[in-house]
């Protein structure tokens, strides 16, 4: 079995009007485990206005569910000066996230908002649901929300991938501190660092004078390299399985990313189900003395009974995705005499249930980020400026569900 171990260190409703539609190789950018600082403001960018001032905007959009090919279209409108309790957005970075396809193929339990208030004939809804923007103009009766401010979504299905929107102030939360942080950091801080920092805290409590262990699968996903991250600052040792990639070397490659990262034990799904797992597992964890509390799945299938069958008595399995869409099975051995208890987490209708405790999770992550305890996933960026053609925009999107990527695809704004 070849393993890539690491020497353990203890460490502590938008509103808009009049339209058109039109369909149209992506600009790539690759950003190893940096994040790229694009634009950080768009106050002295060029606006694209109308005679009577309204913000020329686009928007990828979709009236029907199906592929992302066969159903977004790039949808030309405008918007007005902001008014009375609006809030015009310019969007700064918009992530392609898995749930984002899922939710343009209609499999998604979040559905997205269908409005006429697009101008379009057709009740039509906006992709995306993560993305930061910056206030570009605010109406009289906003409060606390000014010209420069940086926003987020406070809940999933507002529509990220466009250049600008006009929503209300409910629908924001504003990034009360900017500094030293990229548009790509703060725009996909919002979803995946804060899944994986609920699931690693809300679950089960990790007790690091005891060397408590996590396991995942998909640990190379935005919210695996978060996981892997905050467990490290939090006191977890972790085992983080991958799929082997084609090349071998290639594999090894990303085995040698998330042990940078702070991975301990970082190995294949096949070698998380081969015999001598087990004794591998007792090796790590000093015979067995450190328990494995926790295990974090967005896979499915059969791996994992395998990261099941190595956690300690009362320990939790948390499934959080179903990339390999295969269903979870659970044996009743380990429900009934290991007590091993199997959850599901889902962050939006956590959010939705804790909008404070999301912000301030928010702000943490951001704060780390700062601070450089925490690092951005690895990002292929896709330029959008006014004249870029749907076309690349739509291939960037469908590109999402290719397996074995380099980066996750985000959305830069830059001429807009
Ligand atoms: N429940 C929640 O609240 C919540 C929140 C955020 C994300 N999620 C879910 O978490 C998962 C990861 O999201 P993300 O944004 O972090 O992902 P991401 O960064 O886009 O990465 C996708 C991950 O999925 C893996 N993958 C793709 N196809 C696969 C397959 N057929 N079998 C096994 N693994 C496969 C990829 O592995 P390779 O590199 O080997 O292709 C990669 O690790 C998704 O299922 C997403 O919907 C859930």
């Amino acid at each position: 079995m070849s393993l890539a171990l690491r020497q353990f260190t203890k460490a502590p409703s938008s509103l808009g009007c009049s339209s058109s539609l039109s369909s149209s190789s992506p600009l790539l950018r690759h950003a190893a485990t940096q994040p790229t600082i694009a634009r950080t403001t768009t106050m002295t960018a060029k606006r694209h206005l109308s005679a009577y001032g309204y913000e020329q905007t686009k928007a990828l959009a979709f009236t029907q569910y199906g592929e992302p090919k066969d159903v977004l279209k790039l949808h030309s409108h405008s918007i007005p000066p902001a008014s009375k309790d609006l809030v015009t957005l310019r969007f700064l970075a918009s992530p392609i996230n898995p749930a984002d396809i899922n939710q343009i193929q209609g499999v998604y339990p979040s559905r997205p908002t269908f409005s006429t208030t697009l101008g379009a004939p057709e009740p039509t809804a906006v992709g995306g649901n993560e993305g930061v923007a910056e206030v570009l103009s605010v109406g009289g009766n906003v409060k606390n929300f000014s010209r420069g401010d940086w926003v987020v979504m406070r809940l999933p299905g507002f529509g990220t991938w466009r250049t600008h929107a006009q929503t209300t102030v409910e629908n924001l939360v504003r990034i009360t501190d900017k500094t030293d942080l990229s548009p790509v950091q703060v725009g996909t801080a919002s979803i995946n660092p804060c899944t994986a920092y609920r699931m690693l805290l809300d679950f089960v409590s990790p007790n690091p004078d005891k060397n408590d262990w996590f396991i995942q699968n998909g640990a190379n996903s935005g919210v695996g390299r978060a996981a892997i991250q905050l467990g490290k600052l939090w006191g977890y040792k972790s085992i983080n399985i991958i799929r082997a990639r084609a090349d071998e070397a290639e594999t090894e490659r990303t085995k040698n990313e998330l042990l940078a990262l702070g991975a301990d034990i970082v190995i294949t799904d096949a070698e998380a189900q081969s015999r001598e797992f087990r004794s591998q597992v007792a090796e790590w964890t000093n015979g067995g003395r450190e328990k494995v509390r926790l295990a974090l799945n967005c896979v499915g299938g059969p791996l994992v009974n395998s990261m099941a069958k190595i956690l300690a008595d009362s320990s939790r399995v948390v499934t959080y995705g179903a990339m390999s869409r295969k269903p979870v099975s659970v044996p009743a051995s380990l429900q009934i005499f290991k007590d091993i208890g199997f959850d599901g987490f889902w962050v939006s209708r956590w959010a939705e249930a804790h909008p404070e405790q999301k912000a301030k999770t928010l702000e943490h992550v951001l704060q780390l980020t700062r601070e450089k305890k925490f690092v951005d996933v690895p990002v292929s960026e896709t330029r959008w400026d006014y004249e870029t053609k749907g076309e690349t925009l739509i291939e960037a999107v469908q590109g999402t569900l290719d397996g074995f990527r380099h980066g996750k695809g985000v959305f830069v704004f830059g001429n807009t």
